[in-house]
């Protein structure tokens, strides 16, 4: 049985917690495959609300097993906590059903506080960064100085290598006046380490043997297409791959398990931290968009609780996001936010100095200066979040998701209405 990927086809945020909710339901394992605690998946379930930053969504079925890929980057206290607060939320999380791969990196206490001067250096330039030491873990890991999970089974080894990376980083903080007390973080390190050492395993392993068992394998995403190191708005992106090739580096399974890639769009666009968004409204607009805060679905970062820029929906953005990633179906996410505009704007080219283009420019900078050429579409009045049927969902609301369809090239068959469980619309 093959393998599913789920991606962010925006900038992170597009509801890919909810959606994996729903598809681990018809899955055996649900697996992320990049990126750490800079991740919040917010998922609701008859009430009650969940926070994931590391734990795939899949660990509120009970049927299902969970990994934490090679390709993440794992802050061990963070990932400790998280498991602990399921647990006293009633959630069964246990060796059994959740496993670590042993060739994750860590992110350690010296990671978090370099992203942190790295973020001051940069001063007005800075990137946004969640500030979870997601950059400088994932320089550690390709300059090949990196601490990987397996380590911790070691825990001796573990707490000698942590020590003289911690050291290293006192040197590099020295000139900022700042350090880190390495006594005390070692020791909550360590502790982690005694916790977590059951969970760490060779997950490619675990992967394959259940894929070739029959088992159904769904890939989450964390982040998204335009976040991506190498395809996003670098230098303003993340330091993973998001996108279709970091699931099976990240995950170490091979392209030919794979037969379905669904890519995941909110119905508009939102993006937290600094990067272009040629789309982007005003505030006032922006802020209809946005909601309060009061709820958890509100347009405030889960993680870092930052009020995210809104903007119409980008089909440049989202005809990108579908060929890198060769999404075979769209799912579009709170289309209910949408109910109240007389009509609604969806961004089919750019003008770039003048020039009409159609696709997203090489340069960061030239995209910074992108002004969006849109099309008009009627809205609808109506509020939808109590359609179940696709029949039911205004003729408008019809028409925007088949214009997308149309301009994306890519069929769109599940559209959510709100954030329970049941809120989503199939055609
Ligand atoms: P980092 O991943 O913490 O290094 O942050 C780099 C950029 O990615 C910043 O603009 C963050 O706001 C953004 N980012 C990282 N993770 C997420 C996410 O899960 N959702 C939305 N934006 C994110």
């Amino acid at each position: 049985m093959p393998a599913t990927i789920l991606i962010g086809a925006q900038w992170g945020d597009e509801g890919k917690g909810r959606v994996a909710d729903w598809l681990a339901a018809e899955s055996d394992v649900v697996a992320r495959y990049a990126g750490g605690d800079n991740a919040g998946h917010t998922i609701y379930v008859q009430g009650q609300v969940y926070k994931l930053h590391l734990i795939p969504s899949g660990i509120l079925h009970s049927h299902v097993t969970c990994i934490l890929g090679n390709g993440m980057v794992i802050n061990p206290i963070n990932l400790m906590k998280e498991i602990q607060s399921l647990q006293q939320a009633g959630v069964t999380v246990n060796p059994d059903n959740l496993q670590v791969s042993a060739r994750a990196h860590l992110i350690t206490p010296g990671h978090v506080a370099l992203d942190a001067a790295a973020e001051a250096d940069r001063g007005a330039d800075k990137i946004g960064t969640t500030l979870r030491g997601i950059g400088p873990a994932y320089m550690d890991k390709t300059g090949r100085s990196g601490i990987r999970a397996g380590t911790m089974l070691d825990v001796e080894v573990y707490a000698q290598e942590l020590e003289h990376h911690l050291l290293c980083v006192n040197e590099g903080l020295k000139s900022r006046g700042a350090s880190i007390d390495v006594e005390q973080q070692g020791a909550a390190s360590v502790a982690a380490a005694h916790f977590l050492r059951p969970y760490i395993k060779d997950t490619s392993r675990t992967l394959n043997e259940k894929l070739r068992a029959g088992a159904r394998i769904l890939c989450e995403g964390a982040q998204g297409t335009f976040l991506d190191v190498d395809h996003g708005d670098y230098p303003f992106v993340t330091s993973s791959s998001p996108t279709v090739g970091g699931a099976l580096t990240g995950l170490g399974i091979g392209a030919l398990s794979v037969d379905r890639v669904i890519g995941v769009a909110k119905a508009f666009s939102t993006r937290v931290g600094a990067g272009p968004m040629p789309t982007e409204m005003d505030e006032a607009l922006s802020s209809r968009l946005r909601g309060t805060g009061e709820n958890f679905w509100d347009e405030f970062g889960t993680t870092t609780r930052r009020p995210r820029r809104c903007g119409w929906l980008d089909l440049v953005t989202l005809r990108y996001a579908t060929m890198i990633n060769g999404f075979s179906e769209l799912v579009l996410t709170k289309l209910d936010v949408l109910s109240g505009f007389e009509s609604l704007q969806l961004a089919t080219a750019y003008r770039i100095d003048d020039t009409e283009v159609d696709h997203i420019p090489v340069s960061t900078f030239e995209m910074l200066r992108a002004q969006p050429i849109y099309e008009t579409v009627p809205g609808w009045s109506e509020a939808i979040d109590a359609v179940r049927t696709w029949s039911d969902l205004p003729q408008a609301a019809q028409h925007y998701i088949d214009r997308i369809s149309t301009l994306v090239g890519v069929p769109i068959r599940t559209v959510s209405v709100g954030p329970e469980r049941d809120q989503l619309v199939h055609r």
